[in-house]
């Protein structure tokens, strides 16, 4: 035996993912009105092709007005299955599997991505982050639990009615049916970064005087619980995950000492997290921040791990990820090793090298197959002279 813990196959309902370091998700800003495009075949079919085993697709809006950009990914029509039924089908040639983010920016929404803000041919001027309608964007169709902006130089989002979150609900329902059509293994559900569940989450900003906001924490969750919930009935029995910022990094503690709740913080995430088990939630992934503009985050390696492994302390039964500047396999090993979680994710590494699960078995001493298919096409071939 003696395999060393991120490779160690994790089954979860019947899935067998054939490790335990997964590609966290990542906005690519290459769709085409929310379809999938060749770059996403390449991008993802490329980790795929490197050893690869577990992915998960970029944040994908489940309404139009759900992107942050209007180049992001979206599952709103069915048109943009097929697009994305090709991924999974290469991703599944290449033995991984494949996971969707789904998600609603909220307030965040209607942001232009990083190089159309600073391109020359950007025509007006450039202090704000908002995308106008002549830019593809939707400033006056922004949604949060309140009408506050998520900082200075983003849309003034319309404060939530009942019949919005019905709305945002079916739209969640359908694009989880389109997943299952398109052949995704898992969904994750996004209740991080400040978007639209974790603006509902937070005490800093969901300040709503209705039964979906305010100082009381059940209120605060009651939109989010009632989503996921309807999702677990829709997805069947196939793995469903859900990412969750652990904190919203403001200054001072998560509540004071009267037991008012101050900011979102990993008290709030472990007893969300038992609510989550409840509704037959399996995997919950660590993160943290995106909801505060003022956050401070000190980040350092495994910066987010402290969350993942309170979160483990607190319901051992529940699969729980790490994720957030883990860049070794030595130090990703000795989080799973140590028990902190049961898998990590990586982001920026994988874009840095995106060999790093062959990287890992070399370094942690796996034989693994170099690439399925160069493999299968000249067996022996890629043996070292
Ligand atoms: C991200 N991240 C991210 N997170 C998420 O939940 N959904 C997303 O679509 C994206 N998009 C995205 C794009 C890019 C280019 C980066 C670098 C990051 C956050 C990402 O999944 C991860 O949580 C953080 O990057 C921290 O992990 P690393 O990069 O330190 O391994």
């Amino acid at each position: 035996k003696n395999i060393p813990s991120l490779f160690e196959p994790l089954t979860i309902r019947g899935v067998i993912f054939p490790n335990r370091i997964f590609v966290s998700p990542m906005c690519q800003y290459s769709s085409d009105n929310g379809h999938a495009t060749d770059w996403h075949l390449v991008h993802i079919g490329g980790f795929a092709t490197r050893g690869a085993g577990c992915i998960t697709m970029e944040a994908t809006a489940v309404v139009p007005e759900g992107r942050i950009s209007p180049e992001d990914a979206g599952l709103w029509t069915d048109s943009q299955i097929a697009p994305l039924k090709r991924i999974v089908y290469f991703s599944h040639t290449q033995g991984a599997k494949l996971g969707i983010q789904l998600a609603h920016a909220g307030r965040k929404a209607s942001t232009l991505a990083t190089w159309v803000k600073s391109s020359a041919d950007r025509t007006r001027h450039v202090d704000t982050s908002i995308a106008f309608a002549n830019e593809g964007g939707w400033p006056d169709n922004v949604f949060g639990p309140v009408n506050v902006p998520w900082s200075k130089g983003f849309p003034t989002p319309k404060e939530m009615t009942e019949g919005d979150l019905q709305y945002v609900e079916d739209a969640f329902i359908a694009s989880t049916k389109r997943s299952a059509l398109a052949g995704f293994d898992f969904i994750e559900i996004h209740g991080a970064h400040g978007y639209l569940f974790h603006s509902f989450l937070s005490p800093l900003t969901n300040t709503r005087s209705d039964a979906y906001g305010g100082q009381s924490f059940e209120n605060r969750t009651r939109f989010f619980l009632r989503v996921v919930k309807a999702i677990r009935s829709v997805w069947g029995e196939k793995p469903l995950f859900v990412r969750l910022s652990a904190s919203d990094w403001a200054e001072g503690p998560e509540k004071d000492s009267d037991g008012k709740w101050l900011q979102w913080g990993i008290e709030q995430t472990i007893l969300l997290t038992g609510e989550l088990k409840k509704l037959g939630v399996d995997l919950i992934d660590v993160s943290s921040g995106g909801n505060w503009a003022a956050q401070k985050i000190p980040v350092v390696p495994g910066y987010q791990v402290p969350f993942a492994e309170a979160v483990k302390k607190a319901h051992p039964d529940i699969i729980v990820g790490a994720v957030g500047a883990i860049t070794t396999p030595q130090q990703a090993n000795d989080i799973l090793a140590e028990g902190k979680a049961d898998l990590v994710s990586l982001a920026r590494e994988f874009l840095r090298d995106p060999h790093f699960v062959l990287r890992a078995a070399n370094e942690l001493g796996v034989a693994v197959k170099p690439a399925v298919q160069y493999e299968r096409a000249w067996p022996g071939v890629l043996a070292r002279m």
